[in-house]
């Protein structure tokens, strides 16, 4: 079912998790507008979302800093409201070029929020990142920790969250939802779509993916020395389903509210590296060979969120477990494993 005059733009809407919260929205009723550069996506995801949907997807390939392109697509859509996931996201690449990150995160978002107000657009979800929050911080992290991220991409998603308060303090009935995602894991249910990003992964999931593929010999686990129950570090692993989902419940807070509002979206559950890699070789069947070796730079002992705003707020609460994250990981790599088909 199709709810009237509810047309959703999602930038990124090709990217890992914009492809989730396009298909979630769909299946909510909502019309949606892709706006993707595929940077780091690729066109066929839009076919494998319409054959996921049954219905048409609509794209615009574009950058989000393309002011003229921007403005003619919003005065055409006339959209009640943007989910804004595109963006860079290599922390390690921020680090050596910080101002590719600022004037794509940043000046991209001010564009998007320029050709909003153009067309009377007030609502807002925007991706941001746990990531913001400082290293004093103590786990589980609530939204009012101190926020003081350590690199160039953090910074972007903390100044964004800034710029986007101002923005929504302007108007009477703006409303942005900024969500912190912890570890999105996980793919839709179908293996059609999921994570597949260009170049070498940097993340542990991916990698625990190509090792279990043979696609390399073993995975490096950065430290066994952190004041963790078994030395290795702690993160809050959430199936990119329902972090979706918790756009859509997002998406339904904005109508009623005002003002700009951030929310942390995980499951509130830590799970080790090496916990990972055990529930991954049992669900999957598949051997992950693994080494320990020194600290990575930057990582925290422990990532953890406190979700109680976003249950109470927002109703919305994690449900798929961390087997379920493991197992449709591993299908949707296994059926797209070369890192082609993406
Ligand atoms: P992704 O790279 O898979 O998706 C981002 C999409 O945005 C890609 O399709 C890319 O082509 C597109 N894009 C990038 N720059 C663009 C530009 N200038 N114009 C138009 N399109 C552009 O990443 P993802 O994992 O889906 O992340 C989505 C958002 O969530 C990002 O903003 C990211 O910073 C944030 N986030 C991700 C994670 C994570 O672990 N995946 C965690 C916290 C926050
Ligand atoms: N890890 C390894 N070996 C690897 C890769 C990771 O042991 O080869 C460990 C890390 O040390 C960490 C855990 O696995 O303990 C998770 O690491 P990820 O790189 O998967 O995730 P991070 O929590 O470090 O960071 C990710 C994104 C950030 C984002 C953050 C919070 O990379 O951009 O989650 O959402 F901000």
């Amino acid at each position: 079912m199709q709810k009237s005059n509810n047309t959703v733009i999602v930038t990124g809407g090709a990217g890992y998790i914009g492809s989730h919260v396009v298909l979630k929205l769909c299946e909510t009723g909502y019309k949606t507008v892709i706006v993707d550069n595929f940077y780091n996506s690729s066109p066929s995801v839009v076919g494998k979302l319409e054959m996921l949907t049954s219905g048409n997807i609509v794209v615009a390939e574009m950058d989000i800093r393309d002011v003229t392109g921007l403005a003619a697509l919003f005065t055409k859509t006339q959209p009640s409201a943007v989910i804004h996931c595109a963006g860079l996201k290599a922390v390690s690449q921020s680090v050596d070029h910080p101002m590719l990150y600022y004037e794509q995160n940043i000046g991209g978002t001010i564009n998007l929020l320029n050709q909003m107000d153009s067309v009377g657009c007030q609502k807002l979800i925007f991706s941001s990142s746990a990531t913001v929050y400082g290293e004093g911080s103590i786990p589980p992290f609530r939204e009012d920790a101190k926020t003081l991220p350590s690199n160039p991409y953090g910074r972007t998603k903390l100044f964004i969250e800034e710029i986007i308060r101002d923005w929504s303090a302007t108007e009477e009935g703006k409303s942005a939802a900024m969500l912190r995602y912890f570890n999105p894991i996980g793919a839709d249910e179908s293996g059609l779509i999921g994570e597949n990003p260009k170049g070498i992964p940097n993340n542990l999931m991916p990698l625990i993916l190509n090792v279990a593929l043979g696609q390399c010999d073993d995975l490096a686990v950065f430290g066994d020395d952190y004041d963790t129950p078994d030395g290795t570090g702690i993160r809050d692993y959430i199936h990119v389903d329902d972090l979706a989902r918790g756009h859509v419940s997002a998406l339904e807070f904005t109508s009623s509210s005002t003002g700009a509002e951030v929310f942390n979206l995980g499951t509130g559950t830590g799970v080790s590296v090496l916990e990972l890699i055990a529930v991954f070789e049992r669900v999957t069947g598949q051997s992950v060979a693994h080494r320990i070796t020194q600290r990575r730079p930057g990582d925290v002992a422990v990532s953890l969120a406190d979700t109680a705003r976003a249950n109470e707020i927002l109703g919305w609460k994690s449900r798929l477990n961390l087997d379920r994250m493991c197992a449709d990981s591993w299908r949707f790599r296994s059926y797209n494993h070369s890192g082609s088909e993406r």
